[in-house]
């Protein structure tokens, strides 16, 4: 996969973007993200799956719906995966790949892993019964005005909001707070991270810098996940390590993935270690 766009820009530019104009994705503009999609991998290993929906299809759909969260969109695209070690987190990252590539192209997406009818949609896209469908996204030209329900969801969930770098980011143990300075050439890829969407905006990532190394943690919000069988929030660490992967290559920092290098520290309530990048 070749990120051949500002991670800075792309990540400023997107936004969850729930109001659609009627205007249709240009069919060159469909097959560059189709190409694009083919070119993912994930350093986590599990496969990622696919699905798109296309206006034609759409039609000929009842019961397709997002409960009046979604207006206008024409087009969308599953994922799914099967639910195995790691394979949340790489959904994670390859989608929020392909919504930096779509910010990038001036399309607008949303992220949906519960305002959506699955049954629904995961008929109209051929979904197998073997693998899980956790989120879809609705893609296409932002309307030039947010819908009252939009407007009003962001208010509850303080979309616009973002939690401050000492409630983020530690340096050797979770007592410390890491600074910018402490930081120094990770400052952007940690702050790019910081920025990232999250399901209802609650930012579980945690990173704890230690030895060379980020160690990445999940700050598990009690009872949030269990009207799913699977962690939800597992999907925004994923996207963590997108924002921090791609940040790093643009910057020519060199490092890798492992999820088994859990370092020893005491740790917080509800905090679970997830992976680790280790600097070359
Ligand atoms: C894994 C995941 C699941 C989400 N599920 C939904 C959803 O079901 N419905 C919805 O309207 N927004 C959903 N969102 C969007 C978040 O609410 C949004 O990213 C967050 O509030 C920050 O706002 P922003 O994306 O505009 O920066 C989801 C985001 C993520 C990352």
């Amino acid at each position: 996969m070749d990120i051949n766009f500002s991670i800075r820009e792309a990540v400023k530019k997107r936004y969850s973007v729930r109001n659609y104009k009627e205007q249709e994705v240009e069919l060159d503009k469909r097959e560059a993200i189709e190409s694009f999609v083919n070119s993912l991998d994930n350093p986590f290993g599990p496969k990622v799956n696919f699905h798109y929906l296309d206006n034609e299809e759409m039609k000929n759909q009842k019961k397709l719906g997002t409960y009046g969260v979604i207006k206008g969109a024409t087009q969308y695209i599953g994922t799914t995966i099967k639910l195995e070690p790691g394979s949340l987190e790489a959904l994670g990252y390859e989608l929020e790949a392909v919504i930096l590539y779509l910010a990038n192209l001036g399309l607008g997406t949303c992220w949906l892993g519960g305002t959506f009818n699955r049954k629904g949609f995961a008929k109209a896209m051929n979904i197998g019964e073997d693998e899980i469908f956790p989120i879809i996204t609705p893609y296409g030209y932002a309307a030039n005005k947010k819908h009252m329900k939009e407007v009003v969801m962001r208010k509850m969930i303080k979309a616009d909001h973002r939690k401050e770098w000492n409630q983020l980011f530690y340096k050797d143990n979770f007592q410390l707070s890491l600074t910018k300075e402490e930081a120094g050439d990770l400052e952007f890829p940690l702050e790019m991270i910081r920025l990232g969407p999250s399901a209802s905006n609650k930012q579980p990532w945690r990173v704890l810098l230690k030895n060379n190394a980020c160690h990445f943690y999940e700050y598990k919000e009690p009872g949030y996940s269990d009207r799913f069988q699977y962690d939800i929030q597992r999907v925004d660490m994923g996207i963590a390590a997108a924002h921090f992967d791609f940040s790093v290559k643009e910057k020519g920092i060199n490092g890798y993935f492992l999820t088994t290098c859990e370092p020893e520290v005491k740790l917080p309530d509800h905090m679970e270690y997830v992976f680790s990048w280790i600097r070359e």
